[in-house]
Order: structure tokens, then sequence, then C-alpha cells
């Protein structure tokens, strides 16, 4: 047993999706939580900064003491590819899981692949998805506006902008016939109404925060590593103003009780500098 909490990062609001799964399926964890709202989006910059970003971030979550880090943003764990921090704490990307479950998903052999720019630039879902099954095919999309209009609360099913935007970017897996798709960018489970709505019941949509947050679940369970008490905690650090991020997560996991600090970026840069 190990009371530990367990670190989750993500450029923003995103990764809530695999706190909201964590909470659902090991409700006795505690988390800490880092947004970096303040410098997101990463998915529309160069792969240089996103890696100094994201050095940032785990050095962060490293410093809290954690028995696990998950990196719950599709951009930096594609950006890191089987990089592992050597920090000797447990790290988990949303790839390989997410890979991993639309594998085991798809019945047709053919997974579309949505992300921000930077991921999908990568590559890095379609080389994970082709080690554990070459045979299936990849239709990799770019969605750069998704993230903008989830952290602005624009998701609603209903609402034109989204449904217009939904169809400018899924069009094409949509025709292709894929049977399932990867929401490889954590923000994007925050559209899923929209997403199911125009692919189709019969299309089987991967939250990849979600995914990582299973595959971190398993691994802490193999080594006796989950936590033994009723119900753990939420304690949130974000970059920008604690009452935007307080408001924003209500909106994205409003059942969940959180705490919220404002942490500044100096004090990150600080950190990769090995100044505190
Ligand atoms: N949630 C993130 C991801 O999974 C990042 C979005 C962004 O900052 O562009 O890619």
């Amino acid at each position: 047993m190990d009371n530990r909490a367990i670190g989750i990062f993500d450029s923003g609001l995103g990764g809530l999706t695999c706190v909201a799964e964590m909470k659902r399926a090991a409700p006795a964890e505690d988390i800490i939580y880092f947004g970096d709202t303040a410098r997101v989006p990463y998915g529309t910059r160069s792969r240089e900064t996103i890696l100094e970003y994201a050095a940032q971030d785990i050095a962060f979550a490293a410093s809290k003491d954690v028995k696990v880090i998950i990196a719950a943003c599709g951009t930096v764990s594609s950006a890191l590819g089987d990089t592992i921090p050597d920090n000797g704490i447990p790290f988990f990307g949303v790839v390989h899981p997410a890979a991993q479950a639309a594998a085991r998903a798809t019945r047709n052999g053919m997974i579309g692949i949505t992300g921000t720019p930077a991921t999908i630039r990568s590559g890095a879902y379609e080389r994970a998805i082709a080690r554990i099954s070459p045979d299936i095919r990849c239709i990799p999309t770019a969605c750069p506006l998704f993230v903008p209009m989830v952290e602005n609360g624009i998701t609603d099913p209903d609402d034109v902008v989204v449904q217009s935007m939904v169809e400018r970017y899924l069009e094409g897996i949509r025709s292709s016939g894929a049977d399932t798709l990867i929401l490889g960018c954590t923000h994007y489970p925050h559209l899923n109404e929209a997403i199911q709505r125009y692919m189709g019941d019969d299309v089987t949509l991967i939250s990849s925060g979600a995914a990582a947050a299973m595959a971190a679940i398993e691994h802490l369970k193999a080594n006796d590593g989950l936590a033994g008490r009723e119900c753990g905690t939420v304690r949130c650090f974000t970059t920008d103003t604690p009452d935007m991020f307080r408001e924003n997560a209500h909106r994205f996991i409003g059942g969940v009780d959180l705490t919220v600090e404002k942490v500044s970026v100096d004090t990150l840069s600080d950190l990769t500098r090995g100044r505190t």
C-alpha cells in the first residue's frame, strides 16, 4: 500500500479527463494536478518549446513526492516519444495506453487519430499502433481549434460552431470507415457528445486521458501501490489565476471537490535549473 499522491499534469484543463477517470476507478487516491493554464496551448508550439515546458511540468510533479506521474497531455507524450524522465518515478504518457485501447477496440482494423498539430506531426500514435499491430490502418487528423474551444467552454453539441468544427475536422475520418477514434488530445473528450453524434454510435471513442489513468492504476495494482483510505483529495496547481481554474474545472469535473493554488512560471523554470 502506498498513500502518496498521483501526479497528473497537462498544459491546461484537458488532463482533468484523466483525473475524472482516476476518481471513478480509484477514488481512494490523492491526486496532485498541475495545469499550465498560463501557457496553454502547447500543441501549436515547436517540439523544443514543448520539451522545455514538459521538463518543467515533470520537475514540478516530482517535487511533490508523488508515487507515479501521468503526462495527461497528448502533445507532451508524443513529443517525449519513448523518452522516460530519469527521476526514478514511474511515468505514464497517454500515447501507448490509448494506442493499446484502440487496437483492442477496432473490429475492422481502421483507427482515426485526432490530436493537436504537434501530436499529429510527431506520428507518435501511428508508431505506437504499428508496434502493436502493423496491419492496422491509421487515419490521422490535426484539430487545432478544439483546444481553444474547450478551454473557452464551447462544447455544446447543439452549438452550430461546435457542429461545424467537428464536421470540418472529422469528415475525412468518418468517410474512411474507421470504427475507432482516438481522442489523442486530453481536451477532446469534453467534445465527446458532439463527436459521437457526428461519427455515429458504431464508432468507439478512446479517451487518451482515461486510458492513461487505467494504465497507471494497473501498474499500481501490480506493485501493491494503491492507496489504503476511503476517499482521496484533489489538489490542483495552476500558472494562471486559481479563480479562473476553479470556475473552468467546475465545468469539467463538477462533482469533484478540489483545492487550487497558484504556481508561477518562474518557479517552474527554477526547478529545471536546479535552483529550488
Ligand atoms: N491537452 C493537451 C493534449 O493532450 C494539450 C493541448 C494543447 O495544449 O495544445 O495534447
